[in-house]
């Protein structure tokens, strides 16, 4: 069950112009809880002006083997969002020393460490949960092969420019790294230009044996996200060997940043939550949302974007049925499996359960 505590700030560290990375302190008796699996995420929440906001970030620290004590860091990326509450916060006032609300990790766009050939392709700030996954997979499973597609505007944007090339440095025959800068001048000497469609479908297969990678991890902005997976289903890659997290859709409607002030219509049904080891069932009003519903008698239910992008709202469809308004979230395995997100989630039939637990 997803928990927030109080964490102590570490360090501060300047990233780029617009980004940087927080590594907290994880006390002892709370690092088993804080211990994660390489691609997860954190919640950060603060509360301004009354109004609690909430905002994930990925942590970038490898993961502790699964034998040994749990993480004494664990650090995140911030990349300042325009406008941003919690990123503007994070870029100008957050100094160590500082405390942070922090939930404990979740998502579910992680790889467990194992032999075999992994790609990625990312944009931006969407190396962030890369930069776990590729480190904790070439530490831990000696065999196994990494290599990084990124895209970034600039090379003074580019996030964790000297972490990426120290895995090259480490790891010479098995992570190989290339990086497209979309607005930089030729004289960098890196590839130009954007990375869509056609240039992934022409880049991958000169890049690697497309056919024999056993994973895919796509991290990034919305549109480079869906052109890497067309570009790969075209290239014959099953669609159960790609893993996508979107950091940013476009079109998306601003998040939610409370639980309160939502329009109470009449109720239309109920919904049973069991969270934490206990079951309520509560009446949903019209227009909203399975979590706007549990929220309102369990403020402990977790979520983070209320955007249907972080998948920190992750349920269990036990019961009824629901209709999602979007899901940039769960991998089709976990929808067929019955999961929904509870944020996007409104009742189709009378009574709705759902298991916050499982
Ligand atoms: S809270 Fe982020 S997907 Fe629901």
């Amino acid at each position: 069950m997803a928990r927030f505590h109080r964490l102590r700030v570490a360090a501060v560290d300047r990233l780029t112009e617009d980004a940087v990375a927080l590594t907290l302190d994880i006390p002892p008796d709370l690092r088993e809880e804080y211990r994660h699996t390489p691609g997860q995420h954190l919640a950060l929440r603060r509360t301004e002006d009354g109004r609690e906001i909430r905002r994930t970030y990925s942590i970038c620290s490898p993961a502790p083997a699964p034998d040994g004590a749990g993480p004494r860091h664990l650090r995140v990326g911030v990349r300042l969002v325009a406008g941003g509450a919690f990123s503007t916060y994070a870029m100008k006032q957050v100094e160590p020393g500082d405390f942070l609300e922090v939930m404990t990790p979740a998502g579910s766009f992680t790889l467990e460490p194992a032999p075999g050939r992994y790609a990625a392709v990312v944009g931006g700030s969407g190396i962030t949960p890369v930069l776990s996954i590729a480190t904790t997979l070439l530490e831990r499973a000696p065999d196994a092969r990494f290599c990084l597609i990124r895209s970034d505007r600039t090379a003074a944007s580019t996030m964790f420019l000297e972490e990426a090339a120290d895995l090259k440095d480490r790891f010479p025959d098995r992570f190989q790294l290339v990086t497209v800068l979309s607005r930089e001048d030729i004289q960098t000497g890196l590839p130009s230009g954007r990375l869509d469609r056609e240039r992934l479908a022409g880049l991958l297969p000169a890049l690697l044996p497309v056919a024999r990678v056993d994973g895919w991890f796509l991290c990034g902005p919305y549109g480079l996200i869906r052109s890497a997976e067309r570009a790969l289903r075209g290239l014959g890659v099953r669609r159960s060997r790609i893993h996508a997290e979107i950091f940013r859709v476009d079109s998306a409607p601003a998040p939610s940043d409370s639980s309160e002030g939502a329009a109470p219509g009449p109720a239309r049904g109920t919904v049973t939550a069991r969270l934490d080891g206990r079951s309520g069932t509560w009446p949903v009003r019209d227009g909203e949302s399975l979590l706007e519903a549990v929220l309102r008698n369990r403020p402990d239910a977790p979520y983070a974007c209320k955007g249907g992008v972080c998948g920190t709202c992750r349920a269990y469809l036990v019961a009824g049925d629901v209709r999602m308004d979007r899901n940039f979230a769960l991998e089709r395995e976990e929808t067929e499996a019955g999961y929904v997100l509870a944020c996007q989630s409104h009742p189709v039939t009378e009574r709705v359960e759902l298991d916050f637990d499982r």
